[in-house]
């Protein structure tokens, strides 16, 4: 992470206190990977306890996704109301009581309780960690530090792959969803000592505060980063949720809504959700289908940490266009492989490799490239609010991705579903390469300031100075 920044005074000893404060906001995204991806150890033993219906199944199954929804549609707002860390010190008991619930549910209703509350907390969590990072973050480390929130992610999806393999022989499903409690605590109680975001400061009129977290969180000189954030609020009009479709914002709107929902379209949580059962159709026996499946968590956190390295230095832009090409490409190798007959051996290894290759360029394209830029490209006066928006349509797409692949492979079969991902990459390509812009290296300030002077000349216009800029 600190290899991003060679050129520049800003990682130097000072700003330890930097990467303390983003390391510590980023359990954020600890507590989303693995509130996630606990359910579905949990789930296998969750049945011997309490009878459900299939629809029960399902709500306990999608019900945090649902409530994710919810989080992210009210969290934007309170972001902007109550500020960024007392939201995220919300999140942390919201989280710690959604988790607790469902550890001591007496019956399945509570569990369905439990499993909302939960919800809420992933949805608050998703705005705010990257929100509050990205607003705390100098300028130059700005993508490094801001992804280290989806670098949490996947580690946080890795550690429930862990501890259901942990707990699988005891078969303590309330141990596993416990477990939630400890980064919940470790979060609540980290925020407590770690200042508000400057910018949100300055904007409710506390400018001295403003100057003295950025004094605290910077070595460099702090007077021209002052006057932006001055200028730029000064600036600011309205502050509702109406300033969101105003003709200026309309690009970045679209930018942002296209990106949530191509996240989720091209399909990363049919392979992070449904690997094992993917991986078995191969010809794989569950222990290996099992490893397998730990294998793609470690692939996804690893090439994480690669788009970390590189994020600040090769840009957005680049990355998410490297990484949505690979993606357009290794599921139709992965479709291809299902035709072929007698898949043991060979192809089983075939199809993992795709897998693979597939979760690698979702790890350093959309996976931290989405979560950046949508902390980067909205106007202060509204961020809140407009992440909130996208991050709603990306836990939408996501519910509805997870419901229909099983659908879809019933239905279309495997290699059609795999192939209408590969179509969806493509489509992903086009609008990433049409609509997204540079932010690498930019002031969000600056950012903001590009993007009301280029009204007509809006974010997807091609060849201009439009912005903010493509490289
Ligand atoms: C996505 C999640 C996904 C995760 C996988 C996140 O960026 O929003 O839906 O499960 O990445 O690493």
């Amino acid at each position: 992470m600190a290899t991003a920044n060679t050129d520049d005074t800003q990682a130097s000893g000072g700003d330890r206190f930097i990467y303390l404060t983003a390391g510590l906001a980023a359990l954020n995204g600890l507590l989303f990977g693995f509130d996630t991806g606990i359910i579905s150890g949990a789930f296998l033993y969750i049945n011997n306890t309490f009878t459900m219906s299939p629809l029960v199944e399902g709500i306990v199954i999608s019900g945090a996704m649902a409530g994710a929804a919810f989080g992210a549609a009210t969290g934007g707002k309170l972001a902007d109301q109550i500020g960024r860390r007392r939201l995220i010190l919300l999140g942390a008991v919201v989280f710690f009581i959604g988790s607790l619930t469902m550890a001591i549910a007496p019956t399945v209703l509570v569990l369905v309780v439990g499993r909302l509350i939960d919800g809420v907390a992933i949805g608050f969590a998703s705005i705010v960690g990257p929100l509050y990072i990205s607003e705390i973050a100098p300028p130059k480390i700005r993508g490094a530090l801001t992804s280290l929130n989806q670098l949490m992610v996947t580690l946080g999806i890795l550690i429930s792959y862990f501890v259901n393999y942990a707990f699988a022989d005891t078969g303590d499903w309330r141990l596993m969803l416990g477990t939630g409690m400890i980064p919940a605590v470790i979060l609540a109680l980290g925020m407590l000592k770690m200042p508000e975001s400057p910018r949100w400061l300055y904007e409710h009129d506390q400018p001295d505060a403003a100057r003295a977290v950025l004094k605290r969180t910077r070595e460099s000189d702090i007077d021209a980063e002052m006057d932006e954030i001055k200028k730029t609020v000064d600036k600011q009009s309205g502050n509702g949720l109406s300033d969101l479709f105003e003709s200026w914002l309309r690009p970045a709107l679209i930018v942002g809504l296209g990106l949530a929902v191509f996240q989720q379209i091209t399909g990363i949580n049919a392979v992070i959700y449904y690997a094992p059962t993917i991986l078995e159709s191969t010809g794989f026996g569950s222990s290996t289908s099992i490893f397998a499946t730990v294998g793609i968590g470690v692939i996804n956190v690893v090439m994480t940490i690669v788009a970390i390295a590189l994020i600040d230095r090769v840009g957005r832009r680049r990355l998410l266009l490297v990484g949505v090409g690979g993606m357009v490409v290794t599921p139709g190798v992965l479709g291809a492989v299902f035709y072929l007959p007698g898949f043991g051996g060979i192809l089983g290894w075939v199809a993992t490799g795709s897998l693979m290759l597939f979760v690698a360029f979702f790890a350093i394209g959309l996976g931290p490239v989405f979560w950046l830029l949508i902390s980067e490209i909205y106007p202060l006066s509204v961020r809140g609010s407009a992440m909130g928006t996208v991050t709603v349509a990306n836990w939408g797409a996501n519910l509805l991705v997870s419901l229909a692949f099983p659908v879809l492979t019933a239905n279309l079969g495997k290699p059609s579903t795999f192939w209408l991902f590969g179509i969806c990459s493509l489509l992903a390509f086009v609008f990433a390469y049409r609509m997204v812009p540079e932010t690498k290296g930019r002031s969000l300030e600056a950012i903001e300031a590009d993007l009301r002077d280029n009204v007509s000349d809006s974010v997807g216009a091609t060849g201009t100075e439009s912005v903010p800029s493509r490289e």
